[in-house]
């Protein structure tokens, strides 16, 4: 037993090791096939988002270099079917120094911060002609020049949408108590079963004894 567990230790001290040195060579790769001319620019993990008509949106967009930046040209583009407006516009001269945002539509404005790589911005009273694809452009010019975007679709919804969620509350709230019926169901019925197993099995010991005691009697007697 005890010999069993040191051997997957060391087995897995082994593997450690060994994914270590992966893990170090691809690093090494990355940094140096990638980091040549990698700006990187995102709207996060879900690309996408909806929004109640009136209310304020958050489209979401960082970038990140591991050459550094000095002068990243960023916009943000609305494209109106198949026309981009430009909707905002900055410079930003080198890390962690703010930029001064040209800011092009009446109900966006500027919230990100170059200390976190952010180019966020907010729009405001969101009306249904603003539904549609958002591009987070950059370019760096230390990476001659490339372009660099990202895309973050917003839908817009009016007021049924908070029926749909009442909707689901029911059906999840519904659901929620039918299962923790059957599992009341299950459980009373486990109860009534052991019970009634128990008293089948004080019953057959009764009878148990009784038999036992009935054929031990005319064995008694032929003696
Ligand atoms: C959203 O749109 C609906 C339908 O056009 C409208 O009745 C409602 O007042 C709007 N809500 C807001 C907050 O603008
Ligand atoms: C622009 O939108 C209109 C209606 O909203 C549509 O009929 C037209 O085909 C669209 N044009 C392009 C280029 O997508
Ligand atoms: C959004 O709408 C509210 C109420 O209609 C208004 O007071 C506010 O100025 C609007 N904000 C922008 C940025 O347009
Ligand atoms: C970017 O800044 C905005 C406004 O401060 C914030 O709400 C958002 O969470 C930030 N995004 C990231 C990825 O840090
Ligand atoms: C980058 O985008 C600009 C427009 O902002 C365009 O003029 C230029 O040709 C693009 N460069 C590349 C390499 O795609």
């Amino acid at each position: 037993m005890e010999s069993k567990g040191s051997g997957r230790f060391s087995m897995s001290r082994c593997l450690s090791s060994g994914d270590t040195v992966h893990a170090s060579v691809v690093v090494t790769l990355l940094l140096g096939v990638w980091c040549a001319s990698a700006l990187e620019v995102s709207v996060g993990k879900v690309p996408f988002m909806e929004a109640m008509n009136g209310s304020t949106v958050l489209l979401p967009c960082t970038y990140s270099s591991c050459i550094g930046i000095k002068n990243l040209y960023f916009n943000w583009q609305y494209n109106d079917n198949g026309t981009f407006m430009k909707l905002c516009e900055a410079v930003i001269p080198i890390e962690g120094v703010e930029p001064r945002v040209q800011v092009y539509h009446e109900r966006i404005e500027f919230v990100g911060s170059s200390k976190h790589n952010n180019i966020s911005i907010l729009l405001f009273n969101v009306t249904f002609e603003d539904e549609g694809e958002y591009t987070c452009f950059a370019r760096n010019p230390k990476e001659k020049h490339r372009n660099h975007s990202a895309i973050f679709t917003l839908f817009v919804v009016d007021e049924l949408k908070v029926v749909d969620n009442t909707v689901t509350t029911i059906i999840v709230s519904v659901v929620g108590g039918v299962i923790g019926l059957i599992v009341v169901v299950m459980v009373t019925k486990t109860l009534v079963l052991l019970i009634l197993k128990k008293s089948a099995e004080k019953k057959y010991r009764d009878s148990a004894h009784r038999l036992g005691a009935a054929q031990e009697q005319p064995q008694s007697g032929a003696r």
